[in-house]
């Protein structure tokens, strides 16, 4: 009875226009003691997300197939569990302060060596007990276009980080079914900063696979990798690669390619750049569901965009609908700055001096076709 009622919850069709809202509820205890709470927003669509104050994870998000029926598009943990004890798949999370990888966690600044956790075999990735592990305080901005803000403290020497870094990350729920991600942050000390969003999207509302989904990246070149995934330096162009993604692909076309590059990801697990770098929104990505009819057009102002196949998912997760998350039953399509910048001179710069303000803004939108 009880599974019936969630699965309708969710899984409404689209109706006259309704009245948005916020709401608040306890979601989960920590073994400390401390609350974590969950914000549902809906908008006056009927779509709906859900966010919890560990790591600031979306736990779910709807959106209409082309026959107006909202089902849930991003992965997640079945219980909070997964969530409060480390996040294993950084399932939905903020990712921060620096998101990917940082090479064997050394980095230089002002004349200052820093030693970051290594928590990737030999590097630094996604700020070691980071952003995701950490429970925000969050702030209910509006209901009529449904808008949470999150802030975070991260102090001086967390994680191996200089300065006492402030961030707010505000999501927002449009009434055009878009997911609007702002973040902000302000330092005391000179540092390093690259906040992404870590949500795997599946927009066939099964979370089976995302090989059938297409993808189109407005992006030339993306950065090759070595056999630990740190850029070697090399912007290569895409095209004639299995990383050519400029005009709509398949995923699974090439995934299985014989290609160095792929075998070393396990598949798609790369930076994409850009080609327009300016720093102003401009539409970057577009995911695509054929059965379904879902679209999810990318906005973004960053430079650039990991995606994720979701290589290292490997069964052993229950799945939210049938079964458990198999490999590549979701994926991460990360706006950020380029991985390891910190130690590559010619990257764009990644550091935040006191008295600067970090401002970026992602937009995920729903449509259909
Ligand atoms: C990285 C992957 C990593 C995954 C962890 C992604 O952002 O690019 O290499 O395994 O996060 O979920």
């Amino acid at each position: 009875m009880l599974g019936c009622k969630e699965e309708a919850k969710n899984e409404i069709h689209s109706v006259a226009e309704a009245k948005s809202s916020v709401t608040q509820s306890v979601y989960a205890v920590t073994s400390e003691g401390e609350e974590v709470y969950k914000y549902s927003l809906i908008n006056t669509k009927g779509m709906q997300m859900e966010v919890i104050t560990m790591g600031g994870a979306i736990i779910s998000l709807t959106a209409p197939d082309r026959d107006g029926k909202y089902e849930d598009v991003v992965l997640g943990y079945t219980t909070p569990d997964l969530y409060l004890n480390g996040n294993p798949s950084y399932f939905g999370a903020i990712i921060g302060r620096y998101g990917n990888r940082i090479a064997k966690g050394k980095f230089t600044l002002e004349d200052i060596d820093y030693q970051l956790p290594v928590n990737d075999e030999v590097n630094h990735l996604h700020g070691g007990k980071g952003f995701d592990q950490k429970i925000w305080k969050a702030k209910i901005i509006s209901e009529d276009e449904p808008s949470l803000k999150l802030s975070y403290t991260s102090i001086d020497g967390e994680e191996g980080y200089p300065g006492n870094l402030n961030v707010t990350v505000i999501y927002t729920l449009t009434n055009k079914n878009a997911l609007e991600i702002s973040y902000e942050a302000d330092t005391d000390k000179t540092t390093i900063i690259n906040l992404t969003q870590h949500s795997y999207f599946n927009l066939s509302g099964n979370f089976k696979t995302i090989l059938d989904h297409n993808l189109e990246l407005k992006a030339d070149r993306f950065l090759t990798v070595d056999s630990t995934l740190i850029p070697t330096g090399e912007l290569r162009y895409v095209a004639g690669t299995p990383f050519d993604f400029t005009t709509a692909k398949n995923i699974g076309k090439d995934i299985n390619a014989d290609n160095d590059q792929l075998v070393i990801g396990k598949g798609y697990d790369h930076c994409w750049i850009f080609n327009n770098t300016v720093k102003h929104m401009k539409e970057v990505a577009g995911l695509y569901h054929k059965e379904s009819g879902r679209y999810m057009t990318v906005y973004t102002d960053q430079p650039a965009i990991q995606f994720y196949s979701g290589n290292f998912l490997d069964g052993t997760l229950k799945s939210k609908k049938q079964g458990n998350y198999e490999k590549r039953s979701g994926l991460c399509l990360e706006t950020q700055h380029y991985p390891d910048s910190p130690n590559q001179k010619e990257f764009p710069s990644v550091v935040l001096k006191a008295g600067e303000l970090y401002k970026t803004k992602t937009i995920y939108e729903f449509s259909v076709k």
